[in-house]
C-alpha cells in the first residue's frame, strides 16, 4: 500500500520547523506565525453559541442562504461589486477553498503560476494534485510587485491558473490596481482563470481601500476571502468564494464529496461577523499598522530599511544578499526570536525573514532590539 506519488511529494512549510524549534521556551518571542493576536469579538462567539442551541447539523453544501446573501452584502460594502449569491460558496477557510479551486481545475502536470514569495500552502495543494507550481518573481527590489511581462512569459500550453495574492503574505505589498488588470489581461488573453487571494484584504494601511481583481473580469477570476483575518477568526475556519458561473457546479461537487458543509455554528458566526459591528476591523488595522511602524523606526534606527508593507501584518526583513534565511531563523531562535525564513515561501526571498506583526507592541520593541543586536554580530546573517 502507499499513497499516490503527488501526495508524497507535497513538503511540509518550513515555518513549522522554526515554530517546532522555538515551541515551549518561555522566552522567546514570537512572531514568525501568520495569526491574529486579537481573540474573536464577543458578538461573534456568542452568535455561534446561540446558533448551536439551536441547530448544529448539516447545512446546504454551498453554506447557509443567510450567509451567501451577507456575503454578497459585504462585497457590495466593501468592494462595490455585485456578485450573485449562485456564485457564492463558504468554505472551509479560504485554504479550502483554494485546493478546491486548484481541485477543479489543476490535473497531472497541469502548471500553475504562483508568486514568489507566496504562501506554502498554495503549493502544496497544487502538489497534491500531481500539478507544476511554476513561480514568478516579486522582487524586493520593484517592491515585491510582479511585472505582469514577466509574468505573461512563463505561461505555457500547460498553465491552468494564475494565483495573485494581494494583501500579500509574506511580504505585506498591496499590488497597484492598474498591475492586477495587467495580470488579469494576460491571463484573460490565454483563457486561464485567475484566483485571486485577498484573505487580507480589509487590512490595509495609509487610507488604502480594499481591493478585488474581480473589478477587472467577472467571468475570468475566482476571487477568495476568509473570515480568519479580517474578523480574528482562524479557527473558525469559515472562508468564501466567488467564482465565475461555469465554475460553480464542479466546485459544488468537490465540496459536496469533501467537507459536506462547513460547521453550522461557525457560518452563523460568520453571518453575525458580516453583518454586525465592524469596528473591531478597524481596531486591528489600526493595531497593526502601528506596530509596522514601530518596527520600522527601530529597524531604520539601526541601519536596516525594509520595503513598506502596505497591507496584511508582516514585514519583510532584508538579510546581507547572499545570506542564507533558513540558517538565519534557525540562529535567531537560539536569541529568543522566532521569525519565518524567506526559503518557506519560495526562492527569490531567500535572504529575507518575515516578521509578523500579530503581538503586542512590548513584543515587537523586543524582538526588533534582539534582532538589530544580532544583525550586528552576525553582518546579517553572512557571518553565520
Ligand atoms: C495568503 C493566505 N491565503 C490564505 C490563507 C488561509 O486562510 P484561512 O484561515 O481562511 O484558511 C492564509 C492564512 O495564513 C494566507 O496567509
Amino acid at each position: 500500500m502507499q499513497p499516490t506519488p503527488s501526495a508524497l511529494s507535497v513538503q511540509p512549510s518550513g515555518i513549522r520547523e522554526i515554530f517546532d524549534l522555538a515551541w515551549g521556551r518561555p522566552d522567546m518571542l514570537h512572531l514568525e506565525v501568520g495569526e491574529p493576536d486579537f481573540p474573536t469579538p464577543i458578538h461573534i462567539v456568542e452568535a455561534a453559541f446561540r446558533a448551536a442551541r439551536r441547530h448544529a447539523g448539516y447545512t446546504s453544501t454551498v453554506g447557509l442562504p443567510v450567509l451567501r446573501d451577507a456575503i454578497v452584502e459585504r462585497l457590495k460594502r466593501v468592494h462595490r461589486i455585485d456578485v450573485p449569491a449562485e456564485r457564492v460558496v463558504v468554505t472551509s477557510g479560504a485554504a479550502q477553498a483554494i485546493a478546491a479551486i486548484v481541485y477543479a481545475m489543476v490535473g497531472e502536470g497541469d502548471e500553475v503560476l504562483v508568486p514568489d514569495p507566496g504562501w506554502p500552502n498554495c503549493e502544496m495543494a497544487i502538489a497534491g494534485r500531481g500539478g507544476v507550481p511554476v513561480r514568478y518573481a516579486l522582487p524586493a527590489s520593484n517592491g515585491f510587485v510582479p511585472d505582469p511581462e514577466d509574468v505573461a512569459s512563463r505561461f505555457t500550453q500547460r498553465t491552468k491558473l494564475l494565483v495573485i495574492c494581494s494583501p500579500s503574505n509574506p511580504t505585506g505589498t498591496v499590488i497597484p490596481p492598474d498591475v492586477i488588470e495587467a495580470l488579469v489581461r494576460v491571463a484573460r488573453e490565454r483563457d486561464v482563470l485567475v484566483l485571486s487571494d485577498e484573505v487580507y484584504d480589509e487590512i490595509v494601511f495609509d487610507g488604502r481601500e480594499p481591493d478585488t481583481a474581480l473589478h477587472h473580469d467577472d467571468d475570468g477570476v475566482a476571487a477568495v476571502w476568509s473570515c480568519s483575518k479580517t474578523y480574528a477568526m482562524t479557527g473558525w475556519r469559515v472562508g468564501y468564494t466567488a467564482v465565475p458561473s461555469w465554475l460553480t457546479a464542479p466546485l459544488i461537487g468537490i465540496q459536496e464529496g469533501s467537507v459536506t458543509c462547513v460547521a453550522e455554528p461557525c457560518q452563523a458566526a460568520a453571518v453575525e461577523a458580516l453583518t454586525g459591528p465592524q469596528h473591531a476591523i478597524v481596531e486591528m488595522r489600526d493595531a497593526y499598522e502601528h506596530r509596522r511602524n514601530v518596527l520600522l523606526q527601530l529597524l531604520r534606527e539601526a541601519g536596516i530599511e525594509c520595503v513598506v508593507p502596505s497591507g496584511a501584518f508582516y514585514v519583510m526583513f532584508p538579510l546581507r544578499s547572499g545570506a542564507d534565511a533558513r540558517k538565519a531563523a534557525i540562529d535567531l531562535v537560539a536569541r529568543g526570536v522566532a521569525l519565518a525564513p524567506g526559503t518557506a515561501f519560495g526562492s527569490a526571498a531567500s535572504d529575507q525573514l518575515r516578521i509578523s506583526l500579530a503581538a503586542s507592541e512590548q513584543t515587537i520593541r523586543a524582538a526588533a532590539e534582539r534582532l538589530t543586536a544580532w544583525y550586528a554580530d552576525t553582518d546579517g546573517a553572512l557571518a553565520l
